[in-house]
Parts: structure tokens; sequence; C-alpha cells
């Protein structure tokens, strides 16, 4: 139980809500955001690392849950934003994010997507491609501006994580190889460029992550390249970018603070710029799952139930791999609660399955239920804040849900549910049929 989760009465509240009201009341399923959890994180980063070491700055990964309310939040929290395509930076412009606190990443972004990055003046530009510095220049000529850019590094390190979300791997499209004959001609024109200002080094080692210790292996390789720069073209890197990947707590997973992986990353970032005789560079953190994780729940409704007799007993919800792909796209294993029965024992182990027509449309699997559960029940699943809205999809035509802000027991819409007509709002009868 994270604090923002009691049982009061039989039922489930977050932060302050009754969650099984709010499914009376926004219908379901849907997508349920605690702004004190949120906040929750957004200080411990401010305290951990913002307040603590000068110039620090967080760029939340807005991939992981990117809506307007959430970017507004983030614009009046002081946090900067990292964004990987047009998309996300279209919502960013629609808060007025401020462009010099936007980071623009992606291994393969396109001229246009950099034009927009360009003319809106973003603060950094992370290269992560062989071909993308002509682009970014082109871009410049355009608006006539210069792009501050970093460079994309793979710090060829494996992580304890899914095999889909680890990308630190010398086997990764993603970052610059650290090998001369590569690395040092896109360094060469980043420093050499008019148009461009080179402030530094970015990794990414992977998601959902609960040691340290890659992340220092990372941080040495780099810092091993930052002497190398220094050697070949005596530029001093002013930045570097340790990435996001700090873990979140799906079922019974230990959390750590963000202390426990930013402290020693900074210790070891003086360390090796001494070293090298640079200053320390200023220092950047892009979380993005463990800033929303823990804030979302999702609340469905229990719909049929089958038995098969000495196999398994399937509890259907009315949603499903639409609003929550990573149980069928990464394994993915989540804990939750029947909400309006929350004080009942536990004492049937059920699959909890989705309405999609795909036999992996399982939210959880073997889960103990409250043998009383039947049909018209509030189930909510915790821990479903990252990646679950953003990745949402409408297969079988089923609308992506609504998101809800909850806080203090008071609550209201964040993002209304899509429509059946906004699903084919875009679709045409082809004039040739
Ligand atoms: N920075 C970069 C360059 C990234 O690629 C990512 C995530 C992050 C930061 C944020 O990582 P986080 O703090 O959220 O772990 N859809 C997958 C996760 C994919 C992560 C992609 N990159 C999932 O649902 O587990």
């Amino acid at each position: 139980m994270n604090r923002y989760r009691e049982i009061k009465d039989g039922r489930l509240y977050f932060d302050g809500c009754d969650t099984t009201e709010i499914a009376r009341r926004y219908g379901t399923p849907l997508y349920v955001m605690s702004h004190s959890a949120l906040m929750d994180k957004i200080n411990e980063l401010k305290g951990d690392f913002i307040e603590k070491y000068p110039g620090a700055r967080v760029a939340y990964a807005s991939k992981a849950f990117c809506t307007l309310g959430m970017l507004e939040l983030l614009k009046r929290e002081g946090f900067c934003l990292e964004v990987v395509s047009g998309g996300e930076l279209y919502a960013a412009k629609e808060v007025g994010f401020p462009p010099e606190m936007i980071e623009f990443n992606g291994n393969n972004k396109l001229p246009s997507e950099i034009d927009d990055a360009v003319s809106y003046g973003v603060g950094r530009i992370i290269i992560d491609g062989l071909k993308e510095i002509p682009l970014i220049i082109d871009s410049c000529k355009k608006y006539g501006r210069k792009a501050g850019v970093m460079i994309r590094v793979t710090p060829e390190v494996t992580v304890d994580t899914h095999d889909y979300i680890s990308t630190g791997e010398k086997d990764s499209k993603f970052g610059i190889p650290l090998d001369e004959e590569i690395l040092f001609p896109v360094v060469k024109e980043a420093i050499e460029s008019e148009y461009l200002e080179f402030y530094g080094l970015n990794m990414h080692i992977g998601s959902q992550l609960f040691e340290v210790e890659g992340f220092l292996k990372a941080l040495d390789a780099l810092m091993d390249w930052a002497g190398k720069i220094k050697e070949e073209f005596g530029v001093a890197i002013r930045e570097v970018n340790f990435g996001g990947g700090f873990g979140v707590q799906y079922t019974n997973e230990e959390v750590k603070p963000y202390r426990y992986f930013l402290d020693p990353l900074m210790e070891k970032l003086q360390e090796r710029a001494d070293e090298i005789g640079i200053p320390c560079p200023v220092a950047i953190a892009e979380p993005g799952r463990s800033v929303v994780a823990e804030a979302g729940i999702t609340l469905y409704t229990v719909g049929q139930i089958k038995e098969i007799e000495g196999l398994t007993k399937y509890v259907s919800v009315d949603g499903g791999m639409g609003e929550n792909i990573r149980v069928a796209l990464y394994q993915a294993e989540y804990n939750g609660i029947v909400a309006n029965r929350a004080e009942d024992t536990p004492d049937e182990t059920v699959t909890v399955c989705g309405k999609y027509c795909e036999s992996g449309d399982v939210l959880i699997k073997d889960f103990k239920v409250p043998g009383t559960i039947r049909m018209g029940d509030i189930f909510a699943t915790y821990s479903t804040g990252a990646y679950g809205y953003s990745m949402a999809s409408n297969y079988n035509n089923n609308p992506v849900p609504g998101v809800v802000m909850v806080r203090e027991g008071k609550s209201c819409w964040m993002v209304k549910p899509q429509t059946f007509s906004q699903i084919i709002e875009n679709q045409l009868i082809p004039q040739l049929l």
C-alpha cells in the first residue's frame, strides 16, 4: 500500500477520493492520477538533485505520460522536459513550455521535427544519428538560429531489465558508438559548426532499474571519452545527462530513493572531472516512469466471470491491453484490488483479463481476489501512471479511456475519454472504391 492508497469502510481511496465513487461518476475504464503523489516525486527530485547540486536539471521524459495537465504542472514547478517527437513537442508548445527548458531526443528525428525544434528554440538537441548534424544545421540556417547540442553515446553496459527496455548495450539502435572513428567526426562537426553550441554527452542505459552499478559503469565510460575529447579537441564538456530508468514498484519491488542513484553519480562525476582536469559538468537526470507510475491507478468494472473447473477462473473487465499494453509487451506484473470489496479476504486465485480479442489480453495472471467478486464490482490496478495512457491503442475500436486527477478528496478531468466518432474521424470511404 503506498500512502495515497487507503482502505476505508471496505473501499479503496486514492488521494482522499473513494475510487468506487470516482468510477460511478466518471465511468470506467478510467485512468486516475494523484496530484499528491506527483508532487511528492517532484519535491523529492528537487531535494535530492535540483536544489542539492549547482545547476542540476531534471528533464522529465514526457513519453511516460504526456498530457497537457502533466506538462503544465512541470512547467509551473520549473522542470525541464525531454521530448522525442514532433507530437510531444507540439503538446509542450500548447502549454507554452519554455523552449530553452526542452531537450529533444530520438534516434531518427525527422527533418520536419528538427525544423519544429529549432524554430521553437529548444534548449538542447541530443544528437543520436551519424547524419543528424547536417539536418540540424539546415534548420538553423532556415530559421537563423543557433542550436545547443549534446551527443548521446552508447556506453556498452548490460543491465538487469527486460530486453525491450535495455538501451545501453553495444547492439542498440540508440546512441553513437564509443569508437574514435565514429564518435570523433560527430564531435568535431558539433564543435566546429558556427550554428551549433556543443554542451556534452548523454546516456540512457535502460528502464526499471534498481541498482546504481550500471549507471556508474556507464558514467565511467562516458567520462573516459570526455577525457579523450579534451585531449583530441581541447574542449571540456559542460554537461552530462545520466538518462532516466529509476525503478518503481509494480508488485513488491523495493524502490530506492532518487538520492540512492544520484549521490554516487554526482560523486563520480566530480571525481572523474577532477581527474580529467575540467570543471564538474552540470548534471541532468531524465526520469519518466518514476515520476508518474505510482501516481496512477486504473479503474475497471468487472463483467463476465468464467470458471474452468480444475484450471483457471477468468475475471473479465471492461478494458485491457488497449490502455495497458505492458503486460502483453513486457510480461509486466501488476498488483490490484477489488475496490468495493477492499476488506474482504482475497481467497481465490483468478486471472484478471480484458475485453480485447486476444488471448494475451491479460491484466494480472494468477491473482488473489475475494471469492465474493461479481459482475459490477470495481477493480483497480496499481502503478499504471507510466506508459499506460501514453502507449494506449484503439485496438478493436475501443476508445482510449479518460484520465481523472484526484487531489486530497477532490477530482476533475485531466483527459476526457475518447469517443467512438473520434476513432473513425479520419477515415474515408475511398473514392476508388
Ligand atoms: N531518457 C531516454 C533517452 C529514454 O529513452 C527513456 C525511456 C527515458 C529517459 C525515461 O526512462 P524511465 O525513467 O521512464 O524508465 N515503454 C517501456 C519503457 C520504454 C522506455 C523508453 N525510454 C515500458 O513501459 O516499460
